[in-house]
């Protein structure tokens, strides 16, 4: 399987929910799994650095041996247009106006190209008004919400993901993380019926 997080605005999340998800997979001992940083700023691959050991890998390029690759991207279109081909294009944003509006545009982007996207509300707050009203948009239908949590920032800072974590708001992470996976295992069974477009 491969997956990708991708979003034309940085600072969403892409790299903390590539790497949560890949802790998220690597607990099943039977899974080979790649964050692929395709970021030329290198977040994963710093996060690697900051690590004692990843129960998963980091690189810089796509590998053979690899059930699971998550490609991790940079906030822009390649200069070619060409999108890391995926299964399936995990897309984080913010509620804020600006995120959202550039969250717009990049679901447009991948319907245009006909790819099958999962949109991610990151650091969602339920009661912010703002918040709601960014969630009830018909973009945002059918998208998996991750709260805005202070482990989530704690562990990414540590070289860490919230599998790693024991307490009673790492479970709480954990089960958001794992909710992830599960939605992208049933966008993907649903065949082609998943937010493909055109
Ligand atoms: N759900 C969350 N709760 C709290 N902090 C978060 C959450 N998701 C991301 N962050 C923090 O937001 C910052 C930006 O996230 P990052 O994954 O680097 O974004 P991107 O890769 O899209 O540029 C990081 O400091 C990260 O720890
Ligand atoms: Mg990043």
């Amino acid at each position: 399987m491969r997956l990708c997080c991708f979003s034309l605005k940085g600072g969403v999340g892409r790299t903390t929910l590539a790497l949560n998800l890949a802790g998220c997979y690597a607990r099943d001992p039977r899974l080979r799994v790649l964050v692929n940083d395709r970021d030329p700023q290198g977040g994963a691959s710093a996060f690697a650095a900051l690590s004692d050991e990843t129960p998963f890998s980091v690189g810089r390029s796509r590998s053979p041996g690899f059930n699971i690759e998550i490609a991790d991207t940079p906030p822009r279109l390649p200069d070619n247009e060409i999108i890391p081909e995926a299964d399936l294009y995990l897309v984080p944003t913010l509620l804020d106006g600006a995120s959202f509006l550039i969250f717009l545009r990049t679901v447009e982007v991948l319907e245009k190209k006909g790819k099958r996207y999962l949109p991610i509300a990151n650091r969602a707050n339920e009661k912010r008004a703002s918040h709601r009203r960014r969630l009830d948009h018909p973009k945002m239908d059918g998208a998996v919400l991750v709260r805005d949590r202070a482990l989530i920032a704690d562990c990414y800072e540590q070289g860490q993901t919230v599998f790693d974590a024991a307490d009673r708001w790492a479970l709480k992470a954990q089960e958001e993380i794992h909710g992830l996976a599960v939605r992208v295992r049933k966008t993907l069974k649903r065949d082609g019926k998943g937010r493909a477009a055109a």
